[in-house]
């Protein structure tokens, strides 16, 4: 198939491009930078250069490659470090949720495209009441910490507008926090040098549950989401999602950092806000099951243990055939 991937020069794009190629699918890969053109080379697809904000200009670019699936993983988080004003932090991402969206949607369709596959966020988005890991069904946090209100408001637009879009087959994929090559959850990423610098502390009750997703797995999931299973939302997470108390110390063992210090709630809500405190004691994680059964797709790094451990140039424990 001819696929266009907006985002293809990101952390998950970086590793999808070459999946799809392996699979036989021809590969158009965006970026605004001409700089870039070279590496989207190497890693098999053709680039097309044009800024996602810019409507006719995406437009022409996504025509042009006459694709068949579109495929949105736009992000602009970088270096980002500020939990205590989220929304101004994911400003830039917030706008690619909602005009990028809008605008890929639109030159989808004058592509002629027939399906739209869309990265959206499984975590501290859903209702932070009931069980531990939630389903596609259950519902988003109606009252999301402040902080993080565009933000949630940013990834209910994207989710809405590619579920509702006419003409595509709109496929929603709810991520896990993403950790392995391109991302702050890397050895020298952001998360992983606070972990060292003891920045990274476990908050109150460390009850908030996290669910993790290797950038590798994220690849394989968004091939099998071009390829196969039906529109709809699907989280698209680890097996296995722990809480903040459990994780931060296990990781911080794993990399050689210090204990992670503790906070209590009251002066982590003063110092870093309502958003770090509620995803440290409050957040759910996302169950997988849906993901399994219907996209005939399974994590490779099964939990964050192994798969932190491999980052750390651990071999990955064989498992016992069944
Ligand atoms: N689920 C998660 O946990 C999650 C999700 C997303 C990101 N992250 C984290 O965020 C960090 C980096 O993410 P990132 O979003 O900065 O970078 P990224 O994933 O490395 O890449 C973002 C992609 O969006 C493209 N892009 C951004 N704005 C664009 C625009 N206006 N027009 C066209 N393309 C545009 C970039 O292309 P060009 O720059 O080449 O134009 C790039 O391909 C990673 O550490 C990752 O861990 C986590």
């Amino acid at each position: 198939m001819r696929i266009f991937v907006a985002g293809g020069s990101g952390a998950v794009g970086r590793r999808l491009i070459p999946v799809l190629v392996e699979r036989g699918h021809a590969v158009v890969a965006l970026t605004r930078h001409p700089a870039k053109v070279a590496e989207l080379e190497a890693l098999g697809a053709s680039p097309a250069v044009a800024d996602a904000l810019d409507p006719a200009a995406v437009t022409a670019a996504v025509v042009q490659a006459r694709p068949e699936v579109v495929i949105h993983e736009l992000t602009a988080l970088k270096g980002m470090r500020d939990f205590r004003h989220l929304d101004r932090s994911f400003a830039a991402t917030n706008r690619l949720r909602t005009e990028g969206t809008d605008n890929l949607l639109v030159a989808a369709r004058a592509a002629g495209a027939r399906r739209f596959v869309a990265q959206s966020y499984a975590g501290w988005p859903y209702a932070r009441v009931g069980g531990p890991a939630k389903s596609e069904e259950e519902p988003l946090d109606p009252n999301p910490p402040r902080g993080a209100r565009e933000t949630l408001a940013a990834i209910r637009h994207l989710e809405t507008a590619v579920l509702a879009a006419p003409e595509l087959e709109g496929v929603v994929l709810r991520y896990g926090g993403l950790y392995g090559p391109g991302t702050s959850l890397e050895p020298g990423g952001e998360q992983f040098e606070d972990l060292r610098r003891r920045r990274f502390p476990v908050v109150g009750s460390g009850a908030g549950i996290w669910s993790f997703l290797h950038v590798d797995d994220a690849a394989q999931a968004t091939a099998q989401a071009v390829e196969c299973g039906a529109p709809g939302l699907y989280n698209v997470v680890d097996d296995d999602p722990a809480p903040a108390a459990v994780w931060l110390p296990a990781l911080a063992r794993m990399i050689g950092a210090p204990s992670p210090l503790r906070l209590p709630a009251w002066l982590a809500r003063l110092v870093a806000g309502e958003f770090v405190v509620a995803a440290m004691t409050e957040i759910r994680g996302a169950s997988n099951a849906k993901a399994r059964r219907e996209l005939g797709w399974e994590p490779h790094h099964q939990s964050w243990r192994t798969g932190f451990a491999t980052l750390m140039g651990e071999p990955r424990p064989v498992r016992a055939a069944a």
